[in-house]
């Protein structure tokens, strides 16, 4: 099992979307719903302090931004070489790496299928929703150098797809994504926390969308 020590070092001090403040959070996060729903504590431990281990960085070029597209899938491999290296035995490994593969919102190709997962994916996604969500929505928009809000057009509503000249602002993350995340979680325990988070977030995004006017 990697200490949090060994864990800090993969990640970015300075970056206030993926860096290791928000692993810590996911952890504790993690922690509390792994114990309320009987999820396997060690694989959870493992998987939350790896997930985000490989380009995971936010803004910087064209180039950083597909990485980061693959990121659970570089960081599943790099898992696989961390806890094969500390001796964990393959099925544990593959239970590890399966957590990660699944983590994304963007990527739904690999559903969460084991308790563990669920309990990763739900954690991961209750930190980009409340209030927290909404400073790393920002946080992210900022060093991508996007604005925090862009009016949506129709289209962007319907199908996802930006206009010519439209910025996908944070306000259209929140469109695309942030607002759908409490209905995609799997865990009860979870559900219940992202009433509130949920709540706080929409006050916030909507709340600037009608002082912009729109
Ligand atoms: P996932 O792996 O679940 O798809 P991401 O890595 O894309 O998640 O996003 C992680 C965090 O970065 C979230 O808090 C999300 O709001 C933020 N984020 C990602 N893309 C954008 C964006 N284009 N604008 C603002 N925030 C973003
Ligand atoms: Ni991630």
């Amino acid at each position: 099992m990697p200490t949090l020590e060994q864990a800090r070092r993969w990640y970015p001090a300075d970056d206030p979307v993926h860096g290791f403040e928000h692993v810590l959070r996911v952890y504790r996060m993690a922690e509390r719903l792994a114990l309320a729903e009987g999820a396997d504590l060690e694989t959870v431990r493992a998987a939350v302090l790896l997930h985000d281990a490989q380009d995971s960085r936010a803004g910087g070029d064209e180039e950083q931004a597909e990485k980061r597209g693959n990121h659970h899938l570089r960081s599943a491999e790099f898992a696989a070489k961390v806890l094969g290296a500390e001796g964990w035995p393959a099925e544990r490994i593959a239970a590890v790496q399966h957590c990660i593969q699944a983590h994304r919102f963007r990527d739904d190709s690999t559903a969460p299928q084991s308790l563990e997962a669920q309990v990763l994916f739900d954690a991961d996604k209750l930190d980009a929703i409340g209030a927290i969500g909404v400073v790393r929505a920002l946080a992210f928009a900022i060093s991508a150098g996007k604005p925090v809000y862009y009016p949506v057009s129709p289209g962007f509503l319907e199908t996802g797809e930006l206009e010519a000249g439209e910025a996908h602002s944070a306000y259209h993350e929140y469109l695309f994504k942030l607002v759908k995340l409490k209905d995609r979680l799997y865990t009860p325990s979870a559900r219940i926390l992202a009433e509130r988070r949920h709540a706080r977030m929409v006050e916030f995004f909507e709340g600037l969308a009608a002082e912009m006017g729109s």
